[in-house]
């Protein structure tokens, strides 16, 4: 172990609708780790509020410290190191943890360092009990972000391929806005599909040319709309427009891994992101990649979702570097190069 690397990392997510706290012993033993969600304060407005975002965290934020210190059976004193989710994500949301992890470790006088809120879904793979090692290729499918990038190590990514319009998650969350099923979607679209045949509907891929490593969701969202708009859903169609849009999705993730995995000689597939608690895509990605002889990585279902054990690891990693953030921490809404 690299002299840097501090013993117990506490991390804290903040970007979105969730705060969370976790506690990390040597870069892969996880002591603690709480989320505190704020889905049903955000719901009854059908989507996130920033502002409200912003004084839930506030909120939410020292309770859940001392819950996962109660949890680790530790106090503030035993914690050797801070990370703190710095971009992209709600600027507001985003300043509360920051400012939070700043006051922590300037007070105690230890170790802080900013991580990139994708680069922490990239690597919550790490956490499983057998990880994946380096190189892999990680599909990140979350509210925000869908894209393909090699995860050299612990600090080296390259983007292979994004989306061109809206993130997976999203698309989920708007198609189920549009069927009435409620925030968040993702997860109404995928019980609803479990009873629905995916080929009920033919749905379109976009971007199968092997050109490009790009997504676009936003034409598989447009095409249920003008779906809906001749065949209004009905209690009996609901399931089967639900596994049909599911099923286009999924399938759309899938390929472009598969089409990276191949340009690239990749042996590794990693899936991260809320999306990658679908059951469907778990399935699908797990039988192509196997299909090809390359092993493929599923975290566990809330290491998918934001969580703060994922920014511990991602902070331990760049402290392990010898990576020290100063005062002048700030956070950033949109950043992409981490
Ligand atoms: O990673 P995440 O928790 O937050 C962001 O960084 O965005 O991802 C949230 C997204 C939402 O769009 C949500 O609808 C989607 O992940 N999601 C799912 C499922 N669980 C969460 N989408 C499809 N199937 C699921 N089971
Ligand atoms: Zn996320």
């Amino acid at each position: 172990m690299s002299e840097n690397a501090p013993a117990l990392v506490m991390g804290f997510e903040s970007s979105c609708d969730e705060t969370a706290c976790a506690i990390l012993q040597d870069g892969h033993r996880l002591l603690a780790s709480q989320i505190a969600s704020q889905v049903d304060e955000h719901a009854r407005f059908g989507g996130v509020v920033p502002e409200v975002a912003s004084r839930q965290h506030l909120a939410a934020l020292f309770p859940l410290v001392e819950r996962t210190l109660a949890d680790a059976q530790l106090t503030l004193a035993d914690i050797d190191a801070f990370a703190v989710t710095r971009a992209p994500g709600l600027i507001g949301a985003l300043l509360v943890g920051v400012s939070a992890a700043k006051a922590l470790a300037f007070a105690l006088d230890k170790p802080l360092v900013g991580v990139n809120h994708l680069e922490a879904h990239l690597l919550a793979a790490r956490l499983l009990a057998s990880p994946p090692a380096f190189p892999y290729l990680g599909l990140i499918v979350s509210g925000g972000h869908t894209a393909l990038y090699v995860v050299e190590d612990g600090g080296r990514f390259t983007l292979l391929g994004n989306t061109r319009d809206d993130a997976a998650g999203e698309a989920f969350d708007k198609v189920a806005k549009l069927l009435g099923l409620g925030y968040p979607g993702g997860i109404a679209i995928e019980r609803m599909a479990q009873s629905g045949d995916p080929d009920a509907i033919a749905f379109p891929r976009a971007l199968k040319a092997k050109t490009t490593l790009d997504f676009s969701f936003s034409g598989l969202k447009t095409a249920v709309r003008s779906y809906l708009q001749t065949h209004p859903a009905t209690p009996e169609s609901l399931p089967d427009i639900c596994a049909s849009f599911q099923e286009a999705a999924v399938d759309a993730l899938v390929r472009k891994s598969v089409q990276a995995l191949k340009q690239h000689r990749l042996q590794r597939l990693v899936l991260a992101g809320g999306v990658a608690a679908n059951t469907r895509l778990r399935e699908h990605a797990s039988k192509a990649a196997r299909r090809i002889g390359v092993e493929c990585y599923l975290p566990e279902r809330w290491h998918c979702t934001d969580n703060a054990a994922m920014v511990a690891l991602a902070g331990f990693e760049r402290l392990k570097r010898g990576e020290r953030a100063d005062a002048t921490l700030n956070a950033a809404a949109s950043e992409h190069r981490f």
